[in-house]
């Protein structure tokens, strides 16, 4: 593992402690020369950010002993009153880096509230600069590189992303940049990308010609409770659909990459958003959950109005104009409190041109084949076939083949873990490029500007039922609960 100096700033967080102190145990907790710098506002000191860490080790199920021993050798604090007051960030790196134990390397990750990125973005490259260490065109630096990796959400529209690029290329060039996406992480969702381009079988059938339509459905049942300073105005649109489903979306939809490297990749699934259509209102519903299961609704948490208009569900049909997809419609969902929490990409392929045979059921049609990739939890896939029901005449059954990923391999790693040893190797594939970012925005910019009034839906629900007018059965569990 490449020695290095990783700078976290917001280490005090919710994600600090969920997520990045286990996943970097777990990445590098081996491994020699890497070094934690947490960065916070908070009136904490070595002692305290190792005591946190520790503890979140422990509820994350490490061994006390191996988390303890783990937090003191290699975490330390550097206080600031203000994320572009960087001098004491500096002072401490500079103290740590004497050693000569992570080679000059620093990697800087930025889990903070998207309003102060512009600022500390500035301040690093300022520094970056006054100390030369600036990369040349190949991105190599003398004495160490330097990685800046940024946290969702990448800017709230598409006007502020182009800003926050501009920020971002003022002082470090794209290949030093790591805009996290967690969801590319994911083992199954990086599986997409062999699942399609390994079998031929499917990659031929990926098309307009045999595909009817494709769904994406991130279903939740956690809430917004306790993360209203963050969620309320910023919403399921901005949260979940901009860049998670988006991402999904474009894996699924892409063309095969001419490479399997960051580039490759980052220009088909570039190419593929700048071919759909920006999205429409009438092609759009969103949900805000109400109470139900002895919870309280949105609006009664604390910190938000009791009249917020802020989505915690949405769902939102997307057309791609292009040779492969034109007519196949995409329809992109996500909610909160729903009734389970799933995540799938359900395509369904074309009926056979005619009919020769009847369901088993009664007033049924035999069912299309349909293909559900599941991402979590379970992750695997089913196909789902026509059979011969037994007895006389020809009635159809609906079996599926199955794969459990679980099953075939074990649970699969954290999409953290993945992503952190990426950004020590230097490997840019699994993150967001600048102009993917902006697209990202551009298509959901008329949902964005326009006067959405969220449709309540009861917890525990799947969601408003007016969201079915955009085509799809409401529960994806079955979505042909009639047959
Ligand atoms: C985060 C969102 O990025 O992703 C959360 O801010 C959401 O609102 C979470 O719950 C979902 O991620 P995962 O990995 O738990 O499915």
């Amino acid at each position: 593992m490449t020695p290095h100096l990783f700078v976290l700033f917001g280490a005090t967080g919710d994600l600090a402690a969920k997520k990045l102190f286990p996943a970097l145990y777990r990445s590098f907790g081996d491994a020699s020369g890497v070094r934690v710098l947490g960065v916070g506002r908070s009136d904490w000191d070595d002692a305290k950010i190792q005591d946190e860490a520790a503890g979140a080790l422990v509820e994350s199920g490490i061994e006390e002993s191996d988390a303890r021993a783990w937090a003191d050798k290699t975490l330390t604090y550097a206080r600031v009153e203000a994320y572009d007051e960087l001098g004491p960030v500096f002072d401490r790196a500079d103290e740590i880096e004497a050693s000569g134990e992570t080679e000059g390397n620093r990697a800087y990750y930025l889990a903070l509230p998207p309003s102060t990125f512009p600022g500390t973005i500035t301040a690093l490259g300022d520094h970056e600069a006054d100390n030369d260490r600036a990369p040349n065109e190949d991105g190599h630096q003398e004495g160490g590189w330097t990685r800046l990796v940024i946290e969702k959400p990448f800017g709230s529209d598409l006007e502020s992303a182009r800003e926050l690029n501009a920020v971002v290329h003022e002082h470090f060039r794209e290949k030093q940049v790591y805009r996290i996406d967690h969801f590319l992480g994911k083992e199954t969702v990086q599986n997409l990308l062999v699942f399609r381009f390994a079998n031929a079988m499917f990659e031929s059938l990926w098309s307009r010609s045999h595909v009817e339509a494709v769904e994406i459905v991130v279903a939740e049942t956690n809430d917004a409770e306790g993360r209203a300073g963050y969620f309320d105005g910023v919403g399921t649109m901005r949260d979940m659909i901009q860049n998670h489903l988006t991402q999904l979306f474009a894996l699924t939809a892409m063309e095969p990459p001419a490479r399997l490297d960051a580039d490759g990749i980052r220009r088909e699934k570039t190419k593929v958003l700048t071919s759909t259509r920006a999205a429409s209102p009438e092609h759009a519903v969103y949900g805000q959950y109400g109470a139900g299961e002895g919870k309280e609704a949105y609006a009664e948490h604390e910190g938000v109005d009791a009249d917020s208009k802020t989505e915690t569900f949405a769902a939102v049909q997307l057309h791609v104009d292009n040779w492969r997809w034109q007519g196949v419609p995409f329809t992109l969902r996500t909610g909160k409190r729903l009734k389970e929490r799933l995540t799938e990409i359900i395509v369904t392929f074309r009926r056979p041109p005619v009919s020769l045979f009847n369901s088993a059921k009664d007033g049924c049609e035999p069912s299309p084949n349909v293909l559900r990739i599941r991402l979590q939890p379970d992750e695997g896939f089913r196909l789902s076939f026509d059979v011969k029901a037994p007895g006389s005449g020809f009635s159809t059954s609906t079996q599926h083949f199955d794969f459990d990923y679980a099953d075939a391999f074990g649970d699969p790693p954290d999409a953290y873990e993945t992503l952190l040893r990426d950004v020590a190797s230097g490997d840019t594939t699994l993150f967001v490029h600048a102009e993917e970012a902006e697209q990202a925005w551009r298509i959901y910019e008329p949902l964005l500007n326009a006067d959405m009034t969220p449709e309540a839906y009861a917890t525990g629900t799947w969601g408003p039922q007016e969201a079915e007018r955009l085509g799809f059965t409401l529960d994806p569990a079955t979505p042909y609960s009639d047959c």
